[in-house]
């Protein structure tokens, strides 16, 4: 049996009667899939806000990770996702258990994430690339769809609004309208959701590829937020410019259309201020006001 502590974010993130029980269990889970797979533990547990992770040996010596999370619909949508892009980018599943919360994947270089990437222009045209090849496939059926999801967000509105001060509210107000413009075309791409900085790791099969999506089908302007709201020091000396610039590059990578691109990411935000008014919080996030500020002003004209 390998020991090791439950690392705090995944306490935090599984406080629910089953997921404290899916905590309680990982020891043995790890014995029981080590021992089903035929693999040797082969160095430290990491772990995201989500899973754990397992550096492992295959039997034949090729190196693996197990990664365990509990069984959800987001797990078997990044079944589907993984299956469907088949390693093109994205790190290649070997093998899953039949709940689909324990995946054994192809072992990437966890030492070097995109994030440690010093040059953002770098680490922005890497994310673009990947995101472009990633949304490029068409969703398989089964999976989650982005006509569902956006539908659920605007029947929560009216409810979330008056949680929130005027100017949050009037944002939230706008958010939904653009994307009741855009909901009768949702798109049938296979997205990731939450493809940023740390959902990329080092690779020998090409030089960097995506773990850890939650697949849905739907538009790709959908998937751009977590390109524009992470490594936000890199943009907070200029954010209009900085934005602006993330956001152009990301829909020339992906020859999308800006106007719709800015309405599901509009969506994106949205999502966001729904989570926060849920969680609680009494206002909308400063970068998530900034992001879709910024992408509401008119464009200057070029003198
Ligand atoms: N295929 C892999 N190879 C090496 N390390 C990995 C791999 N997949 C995940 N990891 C490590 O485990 C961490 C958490 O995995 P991830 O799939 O991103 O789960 P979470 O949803 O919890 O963020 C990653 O940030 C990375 O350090
Ligand atoms: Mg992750």
């Amino acid at each position: 049996m390998i020991s090791f502590d439950i690392p705090d974010a995944l306490v935090r993130s599984h406080r629910s009667p089953e997921g404290r029980a899916w905590l309680a269990a990982l020891p043995a889970s790890i014995a029981e899939n080590l021992e089903t797979w035929s693999l040797r533990p082969d160095g430290p547990v990491r772990n995201g806000m989500a899973s754990l992770v397992l550096p492992v040996v295959r039997a034949d010596g090729t190196p693996a990770v197990l990664r365990l999370q509990p069984p959800t619909e987001e797990t078997a949508g990044a079944l589907a996702g993984l299956r469907a892009w088949d390693g093109d980018g994205v790190v290649r599943l070997l093998d899953h258990d039949a709940g689909g919360g324990v995946m054994l994947l192809e072992r990437l270089d966890a030492t070097r994430p995109l994030s440690s990437v010093a040059d953002d222009e770098e680490a922005l045209t890497v994310l673009a690339g990947l995101l472009a090849r990633l949304t490029a496939v068409p969703a398989p059926p089964g999976l989650r769809r982005l006509s569902d999801i956006a539908a659920a967000m605007l029947d929560q509105v009216p409810w979330a609004v008056r949680h929130l001060g005027p100017e949050d509210a009037a944002l939230v107000r706008t958010c939904a309208a653009a994307v009741a413009e855009v909901l009768p075309e949702p798109g049938d791409r296979l997205l990731h959701w939450d493809l940023h900085y740390d959902n990329v790791l080092a690779g020998e099969r090409e030089p960097w590829l995506a773990i850890d999506p939650e697949s849905l089908a739907g538009d790709p302007g959908f998937d751009l937020l977590p390109a524009l709201d992470n490594r936000w020091e890199a943009v907070a000396g200029d954010v209009p410019g900085g934005v602006r610039r993330r956001f152009d590059l990301l829909t020339d990578a992906l020859s999308l259309d800006r106007d719709r691109a800015t309405a599901w990411t509009l969506g994106r935000v949205l999502q966001n201020a729904l989570w926060d008014v849920e969680d609680g919080k009494p206002a909308l996030e400063p970068v998530q006001v900034a992001i879709a500020t910024t992408l509401l002003a008119p464009r200057r004209r070029l003198g």
